[in-house]
């Protein structure tokens, strides 16, 4: 069998290093917001380029976050609009939803699945005062354009790069440090993964840092003295060692992703499959290779009877779940006939030549 992602096999590449690193930490006696968070959130800005990092308990914490630190700032007020692409992970919508504000739904370029330019400048009105870009199984959105729209109706951009570790633009800047403020998830399937659950934000704002240093931890930086109403939303010091370790091999990993898709991309040959666009660059990090097929359910199956385990990223989009019911009269056919044709390849920095070929050859007898 070809899992999908073979976790196991990931993690067990550092068992020794992770069983040494978690003795000194056992050790230290120290287990919420030790040094190793603190290393861990100075590595990270370090690696994204950005002044600042808060560790979470996780990427929707994270993003959440960060509206709710906005919020407490005066530059969001509740009931605000935010444009956000309408294929993205449920996590994404409920970051704006838990924080008072409201989602409006824009639809994707067919081509890349990110956020399209043409339809956020249709969306653009009094009421809207941020955008967030999800920069969608790891492809940068077009950010600079983004960038370009916020700064002429001055609203706020919030990169969801809970997919995207380490992508890039042409000119190296780094996914978390092209916008406003930026979330990351640690969720252990992520391009960088923790052994549970874990988040990060990246900003390069003075303020809005200092306002969630405090809100991820009840709203204090001191003991005991509560400044503002905050969370316990804290990146644990057990993953953040885990994470310091693995961050080391982020890029690494990520070469590998990009290996196999350029194999993939070339080497699949079904005319019914339609692969993903990717410009070779480093501005796609893989966390999820996604083709298009007619008949989705006939694929998978065949594929599943040849031992290929495949994944749908996602079956059902956000405006169409029961918990968003108030949504779902809106029409987005891309969105729609997106998340029907769907599938994700197996991928990930552990697959072998072996397995890249068996996916590749399946696929073309198909
Ligand atoms: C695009 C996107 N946003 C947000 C999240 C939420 O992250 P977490 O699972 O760490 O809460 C995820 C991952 O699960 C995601 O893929």
């Amino acid at each position: 069998m070809i899992k999908f992602l073979d976790l196991y096999k990931i993690n067990k590449r550092f068992e020794p290093e992770f069983q040494k690193k978690f003795q000194q930490f056992l050790d230290s006696g120290h287990y919420v917001l030790g040094k190793e968070v603190k290393a861990f959130e100075t590595n990270f800005a370090a690696y994204c380029g950005t002044k600042y990092c808060i560790g979470t308990s996780n990427g929707l914490d994270a993003l959440t976050l960060i509206f709710k630190a906005y919020l407490c700032l005066g530059n969001l007020k509740p009931g605000d609009h935010v444009l956000i692409p309408a294929n993205t992970f449920f996590a994404s919508v409920l970051s704006v939803v838990n924080s008072g504000l409201v989602p409006v739904f824009i639809e994707p370029e067919e081509e890349t699945f990110n956020i399209s330019i043409q339809e956020i400048e249709k969306h653009i009105n009094p009421k809207v005062k941020a955008i967030m870009a999800v920069h969608l199984y790891g492809q940068l959105a077009n950010i600079g354009a983004i960038n370009t729209i916020a700064e002429k109706h001055n609203l706020l951009v919030i990169e969801d790069a809970a997919q995207a570790h380490g992508a890039e633009t042409e000119t190296r800047i780094k996914a978390g440090n092209l916008s406003h403020a930026a979330a990351f998830s640690f969720y252990p399937s992520k391009n960088l993964g923790a052994l549970g659950d874990g988040g990060a934000i990246t900003t390069n704002n003075a303020a809005l840092a200092e306002v969630l240093k405090k809100m991820h931890n009840y709203g204090t930086e001191r003991k005991y003295e509560f400044d503002l109403i905050g969370y316990n939303h804290r990146l644990d010091e057990i993953q953040a060692v885990f994470l310091n370790m693995k961050l080391a091999h982020l890029d690494s990993d990520n070469l590998k992703r990009q290996e196999i898709a350029n194999r993939y991309l070339s080497e699949i040959s079904s005319k019914k499959v339609e692969l993903p666009f990717y410009d070779g660059s480093k501005n796609h990090v893989f966390h999820l290779f996604v083709v298009r097929v007619k008949n989705r359910d006939k694929f998978v199956s065949y594929l599943k009877n040849h031992d290929i385990e495949t994944l749908i990223h996602y079956p059902i989009p956000p405006h169409k779940q029961k918990a968003l019911i108030n949504f779902s009269h809106l029409n987005l056919p891309i969105t729609e006939q997106i998340h029907k044709t769907v599938v994700s390849l197996p991928i990930s920095p552990v697959m072998s030549n072996q397995e890249i070929a068996q996916v590749v050859k399946i696929i073309n007898s198909y």
